[in-house]
C-alpha cells in the first residue's frame, strides 16, 4: 500500500467560520438540550459550516427535486476512491459493500450477521456509549476488555476476554472502535494484526466501526482493519458523517473483507431502504470533492488540541489530557480534582459548560469527561474558563 500524505490545503479553517450567535440558531441536539447560558461542548457535532462540495451537491439535488429513493453504488465508489488516495487501500471492493442507514444501525446489522440473541459482544472500555446501548437493545451481552493505562488495546486482556466470551461455545463478536472514541487512539497495524490473530484463535468475529477514520491527523497512519493480515474475515462500517458533520443526513457503508463476503450477502435487502438519498448524495460529494475542506479542518483541530493542552496546563493543571491523533474529542482525566465520579455534573451546574460524563463510557470512564474540540479557539478558551470557574 502506498500512503499519500494529506495535502496542505488553501481552504480557510472551517472552525473559525461561525459565531456563537449563529450557532445558537441551530436546532440540533448539541444546541437545544441545555439552556442558552450553557456552553455546549459535548455531543459529536461540529461548529463548522458545510464543505462547499456538499452544499453544491445538496443544492443541485434540491433544485432538481432529486429527493427520491437511493440507487446504485455511488457512495461505495466515492469511499473506495477516498480510501485509496488517503490510506493507500486499493482493495475496498464495491461488490463487497452495502449501504446502511447510519453507522450504529450498520453495526447492529453486522452484529446480527455474525452473532445470535444472547451472544457476547466484546468492547474496549471506555468506549462510545451507544456500543452498550445498541448491543443490549439487540439482546447481545456486552463484555468489556478495558484499554490499558496508555489508553491502547490491552492484548492480554483482550485474549482473556475472548476466551471468556467463547467459553460456552457462543458465537462472539468484537466491536472494534477504530480510531477509538473517546480517547482518539489510532490503532497501529501491529496492534490490529494482533487483534486479528487473537480473534482467529478464539473464533471471534470482528466488526470495526471506522467512522472516525477520515479524522486522523496528518502524518499519522490510519490502518483500515480489513487491510491487516487476518482482517479478511472482518466487517467494517464507514461513513462521511463524522468528518464532514453530516449526522443529520443519514447514510453509511458496510464493507466486508474477502472472507466475510458471504456474510454480507446475507444482509436483508430491506436494510438498504434506511439510508437517505440526500444523505448518500452529501456523503459521496464529501468523500469525492471535500478533501481540501477536510485538510483545513484537520489543521484547525491540531491547533485546537495544542490550545486546549496549553490552557489546561495553565488553568487546570490537575487534569490529565493526552492530545490524540484522531477524532475531535478530548478525553480528560479529572480524578485529581476530587470532584467524584461525575465531574461533568459539577462543570455543568457550577461552570455552565456541557461536557460528556465519562460514566456511560463504561469501565475507566468514572472521573473523566469528554470535551468536543470541533469549535473555535475562542469557545475552547471560554470553555476552559468556565471549567476553571466551576472550581472557584
Ligand atoms: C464511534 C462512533 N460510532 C458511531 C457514531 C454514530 O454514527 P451514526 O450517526 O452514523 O450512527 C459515532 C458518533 O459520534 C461514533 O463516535
Amino acid at each position: 500500500m502506498t500512503r499519500i500524505p494529506h495535502a496542505t490545503s488553501g481552504e480557510p479553517n472551517p472552525l473559525h467560520a461561525l459565531t456563537l450567535d449563529r450557532l445558537r440558531c441551530r436546532t440540533s441536539t448539541k444546541w437545544r438540550t441545555h439552556p442558552d447560558d450553557v456552553l455546549p461542548m459535548w455531543v459529536a457535532e461540529m461548529d463548522v459550516p458545510l464543505a462547499e462540495a456538499v452544499v453544491h451537491a445538496l443544492t443541485e439535488a434540491l433544485a432538481l427535486g432529486d429527493t427520491g429513493y437511493p440507487a446504485g453504488t455511488g457512495y461505495a465508489e466515492a469511499l473506495a476512491g477516498f480510501a485509496e488516495k488517503r490510506w493507500g487501500w486499493d482493495g475496498l471492493a464495491v461488490q463487497r459493500t452495502a449501504i446502511v442507514p447510519d453507522v450504529m444501525l450498520g453495526v447492529v446489522e453486522m452484529l446480527k450477521l455474525v452473532t445470535g440473541a444472547g451472544d457476547p459482544v466484546v468492547v474496549n472500555s471506555p468506549v462510545y456509549p451507544p456500543f452498550y446501548q445498541f448491543a443490549e437493545h439487540m439482546d447481545r451481552q456486552v463484555i468489556e476488555a478495558p484499554l490499558d493505562a496508555d489508553l491502547r488495546i490491552d492484548l492480554d486482556i483482550l485474549d482473556a476476554t475472548f476466551r471468556q466470551a467463547t467459553a460456552g461455545g457462543s458465537r462472539a463478536a468484537f466491536l472494534l472502535c477504530s480510531p477509538h472514541n473517546p480517547t482518539g487512539t489510532v490503532h497501529t497495524a501491529g496492534e490490529l494484526a494482533a487483534v486479528a490473530a487473537l480473534a482467529d484463535r478464539h473464533g471471534v468475529r470482528v466488526v470495526a466501526d471506522e467512522i472516525h477514520a477520515p479524522l486522523t491527523a496528518a502524518g499519522v497512519d490510519f490502518v483500515p482493519y480489513l487491510t491487516v493480515p487476518g482482517g479478511e474475515s472482518g466487517l467494517s462500517v464507514m461513513s462521511a458523517s463524522k468528518a464532514w458533520n453530516l449526522a443529520g443526513l443519514k447514510a453509511a457503508v458496510a464493507v466486508a473483507g474477502p472472507e466475510a463476503a458471504a456474510d454480507l450477502a446475507r444482509l436483508p435487502e430491506v436494510v438498504s431502504h434506511g439510508p437517505s438519498h440526500l444523505g448518500i448524495i452529501a456523503h459521496s460529494a464529501a468523500l469525492r470533492d471535500g478533501t481540501a475542506w477536510l485538510d483545513a479542518l484537520l489543521t484547525g483541530l491540531d491547533d485546537n488540541r495544542r490550545l486546549l493542552a496549553d490552557l489546561l496546563a495553565e488553568h487546570l493543571p490537575a487534569i490529565t489530557y493526552r492530545p490524540a491523533e484522531a477524532t475531535y474529542l478530548a478525553w480528560l482525566d479529572c480524578r485529581a480534582l476530587g470532584l467524584g465520579d461525575d465531574p461533568a455534573d459539577v462543570f455543568l451546574r457550577r461552570g455552565r459548560i456541557a461536557l460528556n460524563s465519562g460514566i456511560p463510557f463504561g469501565t475507566g470512564g468514572a472521573g473523566h469527561v469528554r470535551l468536543n474540540l470541533a469549535t473555535s479557539p475562542e469557545l475552547i478558551t471560554e470553555g476552559v474558563r468556565r471549567m476553571a470557574a466551576a472550581l472557584d
